[in-house]
């Protein structure tokens, strides 16, 4: 079904071509997408699965004995193990399959309600977005378990030695992003995990933002559980995993009750599916998991190292010009970062700048980010971004800065 082919060598223009939106203009110019942190776009290798699915087999799935239902649960299974051995889980029943990440920190959130108690504790950093936030807010309040945070400095790094202070017989969970979908900051999360699992705690690890650059090994790693989306990965919105340690997520109760999670059903007690079904209740996102498997074949094809060098050399081009621009400001100066640049001009209000930068077919994200606690941290009111992928190239960062010097000039 899917038709990827192999990329030999890394050639952007060659790899843009697999992406139609690109040939498209907003506002009468070409396009320049750099709102990739949040949602990447899709190639036509994985468009045409899409539309192969709706064209010639969509059906429920697990549940009819005729053709269709049979060849959507075979794609649907097959995808589950292409997330498998990408992220090299070591069984498919530990990936399951959610609506995105913030599904699946839901999901783990809920499950730890039976398993904190007043007294434990719990830490985030000071780099979440809200997804990893306000659940775990939520979680601490139906239990009474408390909350502490990992310090940020001002280079929006993580300062791991507060994080050591933090550690005690008492913590019993550890969240971190291992990319800050504000910042690009790079997280330490196999030192993270380490000194979590030293004194007992589970560390789950929000990959929405690394998944597009770096490829875990989660047993490599140690890691808990980790999540993610296929939107952020060149594949659709509304579909994501979670995955959970086997013996973990047998420990957890079910997140949402529904036909799929059951073994048996009866008025006076209901006995659930094994994993991973338990955690998979109603009809899921059939052609979004089968097309987040072709995204990841399509990934794969390009290749992660030749990806992380062409973004390399993206960010270093981008943030060179930038710093030229008097008055201009970058946040998010960690020594260890991806292709994510956040910056404000003067006083300008950052949602001026992105309206007139879209008036010139250039797409960046404006505001807080979903991530109020970093701008609370810098006394700003929000960021301008602009988040490259390795489908954009040099001469659309040039054009992006005469654009930003434009903007400036108007607004100053
Ligand atoms: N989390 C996404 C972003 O950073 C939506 O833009």
């Amino acid at each position: 079904m899917s038709n990827t082919q192999n990329h030999t060598g890394f050639n952007v223009e060659i790899i843009r071509q697999d992406f139609p939106i690109l040939n498209r203009k907003v506002n009468g110019k070409p396009l320049i997408y750099f709102d990739n942190a949040a949602t990447s776009q899709t190639p036509q290798q994985v468009i045409d699965v899409i539309v192969d699915y709706y064209t010639n087999y969509n059906a429920n799935i697990h549940r009819g004995v005729h053709a269709l239902s049979q060849e959507a649960t075979d794609a649907y299974e097959e995808a589950r193990i292409k997330i498998q051995n990408h992220f090299n889980a070591k069984h498919s029943h530990e990936i399951i399959y959610t609506s995105g990440t913030t599904h699946g920190i839901n999901l783990v959130a809920n499950g730890f309600s039976s398993v904190l108690k007043k007294g434990d504790e719990v830490i985030v950093s000071a780099l979440e977005h809200h997804s990893n936030i306000v659940p775990w807010q939520m979680l601490c309040e139906r239990t009474g378990a408390s909350l502490r945070v990992i310090p940020m400095n001002e280079n929006g790094e993580l300062i791991l030695s507060e994080f050591d202070s933090l550690l005690n017989d008492n913590t019993k969970l550890v969240f971190v992003n291992h990319i800050s979908n504000a910042l690009g900051t790079i997280n330490p999360i196999e030192s993270i995990i380490k000194k979590a699992h030293s004194v007992g705690a589970a560390v789950l690890v929000d990959g929405a933002q690394s998944c597009p650059h770096i490829k875990p090994d989660v047993q490599a790693l140690d890691v808990d559980f980790y999540v993610c989306s296929a939107h952020k990965i060149c594949g659709p919105t509304g579909v994501g995993m979670l995955y959970g340690k086997e013996e973990w997520l047998n420990k957890l109760p079910p997140y949402q009750g529904g036909g799929e999670m059951i073994a048996e059903v009866s008025f006076e007690k209901t006995t659930y599916a094994n994993l991973p079904h338990k955690f998979e209740a109603g009809t899921p996102n059939v052609c979004g998991g089968i097309a987040f498997g072709a995204a990841l074949d399509y990934m794969n094809s390009v290749g992660f190292d030749a990806i992380a060098n062409y973004e390399h050399e993206l960010l270093n081009y981008a943030t060179q010009q930038m710093l030229q621009i008097e008055d201009l400001k970058i946040y998010g100066t960690a020594k260890h970062k991806t292709s994510v640049i956040s910056f404000n001009v003067g006083d300008i209000h950052p949602y001026d700048i992105g309206t007139i930068l879209d008036k010139m077919g250039i797409a960046v994200r404006t505001g807080h980010h979903c991530a109020q606690p970093i701008m609370d941290f810098y006394k700003i009111p929000g960021t301008i971004r602009a988040s490259f992928m390795f489908y954009n190239t040099k001469e659309e960062i040039d054009t992006f800065i005469s654009a930003l010097k434009k903007a400036v000039m108007m607004l100053s």
